[in-house]
């Protein structure tokens, strides 16, 4: 269900949502990957393993949740006491889609020996099936903490579950789904970008295909990114993720270039999430007022789904501000 903005010409949207930030006792949280003028106005803006620690934290009255779905599931399910608001609920995820929950399960019935071992970009009924949940920032720190002699289904991203199935030479059963925001990154034009820019390193989100992440420099999550934008030698960075996060980069390093790496044409918007792009200040507003549309999960649904994020919380508590994957 999309909120269509009612019309709100005359308002000052940014001080009515500061009044009702104050009124409502209300936390805003936001991903990298929202517009800048959402991240601007959050109060914590993080990857999804900061943001779920935050969401579980918090002792605001009102979670309103700048991302998408999956992501303010997570808050309700830690945070059932708080009213979570999602600017426009139809904000989903294509690896929340492309992982059904009757599916998985029959792929894990048909695979009893295996641990499920899921990314965090699932629904709420994956969630509950799923033994451990990690995000890009946790999964290398909890694998390592897994038996080598157990076996691991690995879903919804099978680029992600690859990239650690190669990392860490660990076999695991992928489950296909991709995210098709880092799929329509092009090698061609990527390389072509690196020739423009010698000696520019490359960092890339996991969720990109080995295409991709084969020639990057860096891999790892939003946050970590970030933290490589920091420490990385030289002053230009081609940015291989949804191309919001560059704002948090222009932010704390005003003197660095950033440049997002191109899809096909070269010159294209199919990075951006269509998903978290939905969210906008307008929505965010009225979300504030009308405390719709609120994320509800039935309770025994929230409480399966509770076990395997408390394991990621529990397994991820070294993971404590590095949020990365590491170098490659
Ligand atoms: P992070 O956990 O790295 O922020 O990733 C979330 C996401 O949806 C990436 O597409
Ligand atoms: Fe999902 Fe990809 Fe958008 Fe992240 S960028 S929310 S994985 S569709």
């Amino acid at each position: 269900m999309t909120v269509m903005p009612a019309d709100l010409s005359g308002l000052d949207i940014r001080a009515e949502i500061e009044r009702l930030r104050k009124e409502r006792n209300a936390v805003i949280l936001a991903h990298y990957y929202q517009k800048p003028e959402l991240q601007d106005l959050a109060d914590f803006v993080g990857d999804s393993l900061e943001l779920s620690r935050k969401a579980a934290e918090t002792d605001a009255d009102v979670i309103a949740f700048c991302g998408v779905k999956f992501m303010a599931d997570t808050a309700k399910i830690l945070s059932p006491e708080k009213i979570v608001v999602l600017p426009d609920l139809d904000a989903g995820c294509s690896l929340e889609d492309s992982c059904p929950p009757e599916q998985f399960k029959a792929f894990r019935e048909a695979h009893p020996d295996h641990i499920a071992l899921t990314y965090i970009n699932c629904s709420t009924e994956v969630k509950a099936l799923s033994d451990v949940i990690v995000t890009s920032s946790s999964a290398e720190t909890i694998l390592q903490k897994i038996p080598a002699d157990q076996k691991i289904i690995f879903g919804p991203d099978r680029h992600l579950g690859g990239y650690l199935s190669r990392k860490f030479n660990r076999e695991m059963l992928l489950w296909p789904g991709v995210c098709i925001v880092h799929e329509a990154f092009s090698e061609t034009e990527l390389l072509k970008l690196k020739a423009q820019n010698p000696g520019a390193p490359i960092a890339a989100h996991p969720e990109c295909p080995p295409t991709i992440v084969d020639h990057a420099d860096y891999v790892g999550s939003t946050s970590g990114i970030l933290n490589y934008a920091k420490d990385m030698p030289g002053d230009t960075l081609i940015v291989a993720t949804e191309p919001h996060i560059i704002h948090q980069m222009e932010l704390a390093l005003p003197g660095k270039t950033f440049i997002g790496a191109p899809g096909a044409d070269g010159n294209c918007n199919c990075n951006i999430c269509p998903y978290m792009a939905l969210n906008t200040l307008e929505k965010l507003y009225l979300a504030l007022r009308d405390l719709e549309p609120r994320v509800e999960i039935e309770e025994d649904l929230r409480l399966a789904a509770k076990k395997s994020l408390d394991k990621m919380l529990e397994m991820a508590s070294s993971t404590v501000g590095k949020g990365d994957l590491g170098a490659r």
